[in-house]
């Protein structure tokens, strides 16, 4: 191969985005401080006045009824799974590509997760190979709008309805997309929010669960209080009248939470426009498949995540390696792309192993151990895995369109130099 062109900052050439050009996330200003001081003078700092206010607020915007604080969108989908009635034994369907916790949550209720390839374009689950995966015992299938996409859900709600099954909502990515004009989380039968480090609404750790459904609410918050019927702010018997966590969240979290969701449509705005510069920047590069947004869907742009078309810039060898090297060089340039889930779900150990609580459970006592986890029924999300790189920082706020633009310089220097990179050199340090 010829040898690296010195213009990429990989061989040490100008870098396109200075040093300290991507500002951090999220910002925070006074309102934010004062919010969590306050609570922190308060006299309650487990389950406080904020937790609850921060549930309805937090309800309020998205258009849910009911809204449940917790320690994270991990025990949201949990909550979801007990809500909708999912019990030992039941399958849920769930999509090949996501975070581990959204299949891992199904086994955290001894039922027995079921993978479905991806669609390429949303990176959700394929609402067409949705139902070769149903069986008499599936229960619920737990769709992710990855990356802030919303998933298909006209087609997944009709499968749904057809052989009643629940649809849990993973939207811990997707606060604020839409999908035919509603906000994801509305959608299905209930659905979990995180609002960790990295999400749109960081609150540190954190989540919420949210539904219309009374019924749903009160089994899910059993679940979150130690299986008790009252909750925290009221007279409480102590009695755990089923099997309860403690998925509660903290009051100083929710303060911190509620100062954030208040700004919360004001960061989605940026987003939109700086996304909006790395479309119109990027279109038409060579090589660079870059996130769409089909019609009925409004993305959140949480996570702008790319693909490398391997066929077109001619590269035969494994793809991870092309993929690494064009992120390191992307790195080197400034622009902080990462690869977000190098292993597709099924080919996680926990799932592979089928063993998760010892003694083979829950697959074992459930008849389940011949459920198929052989990686290669899902290639499309193994490609996916295989080919991305996305970016979430410079997306956001305080981050403007002169970002970027920078950005955008990036990654356009690095695809118009693709010819130049050797995944060989480039790897080797
Ligand atoms: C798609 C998805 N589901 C679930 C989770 C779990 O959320 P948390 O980390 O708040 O438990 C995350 C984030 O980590 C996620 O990105």
């Amino acid at each position: 191969m010829a040898a690296i062109a010195e213009n990429l900052a990989i061989m040490g050439g100008k870098k396109a985005v200075p040093d300290g050009t991507v500002k951090k996330w999220p910002p925070i200003d006074d309102t934010d401080v004062k919010s969590v001081l306050d609570s922190l003078r308060g006299a309650n700092h487990a389950a406080g006045p904020n937790c609850k206010a921060f549930g309805d607020e937090f309800g309020a915007w998205n258009g849910n009824k009911h809204a449940i604080f917790t320690n994270s969108g991990t025990a949201a989908l949990h909550m979801s799974l007990v809500a909708c009635g999912v019990g030992a034994g039941d399958h849920v369907l769930v999509t090949a590509y996501s975070w581990s916790s959204s299949a891992t949550c199904i086994i955290h209720h001894n039922a027995i997760p079921v993978f479905v390839d991806i669609d390429f374009d949303t990176m959700a689950i394929d609402p067409a190979k949705i139902e070769a995966a149903i069986t008499p015992r599936t229960k619920a299938i737990i769709v992710v709008h990855l990356h802030g996409l919303s998933a298909d859900m006209d087609a997944i709600l009709e499968i749904a309805r057809r052989h009643n099954l629940k649809v849990i909502e993973d939207a811990c990515q997707a606060h604020a997309a839409l999908y035919d004009g509603k906000k994801v989380g509305t959608l299905g039968d209930c659905a979990a929010f995180s609002f960790n480090q990295n999400k749109c609404l960081c609150t540190g750790e954190g989540g919420m669960f949210v539904t219309d459904v009374e019924e749903y609410r009160q089994k899910a918050a059993m679940l979150w209080s130690f299986g008790e019927t009252r909750t925290p702010d009221q007279s409480r018997d102590y009695h755990a009248y089923a099997l309860g966590w403690m998925y509660r969240g903290n009051d100083m979290t929710a303060a911190f939470g509620r100062s954030q969701l208040a700004k919360l449509d004001g960061y989605f705005a940026i987003q939109r426009e700086n996304a909006a510069v790395l479309n119109r920047r990027l279109r038409g590069l060579p090589g660079l498949i870059l996130p769409t947004e089909p019609e009925k869907c409004t993305h959140n742009w949480y996570n702008y995540a790319c693909r490398i078309d391997m066929k077109k810039i001619g590269w035969t060898g494994e793809p991870t390696r092309m993929r690494d090297a064009v992120m390191k060089a992307l790195q080197a340039e400034g622009v902080p792309a990462s690869i977000w889930q190098r292993y597709i779900l099924p080919r996680m150990t926990v799932f592979q192993a089928k063993n998760a609580y010892g003694n083979g459970s829950p697959w074992a006592e459930n008849d389940a151990l011949d459920v198929d986890y052989n990686p290669a029924r899902f290639p499309v999300a193994q490609l996916h895995s295989e080919t991305h790189f996305g970016m979430t920082m410079p997306l956001r706020a305080p981050n403007r369109t002169d970002v970027a633009e920078l950005i955008a310089d990036g990654i356009r220097k690095v695809f118009e130099n693709l010819e130049k990179i050797d995944p060989d050199q480039v790897l080797k340090t």
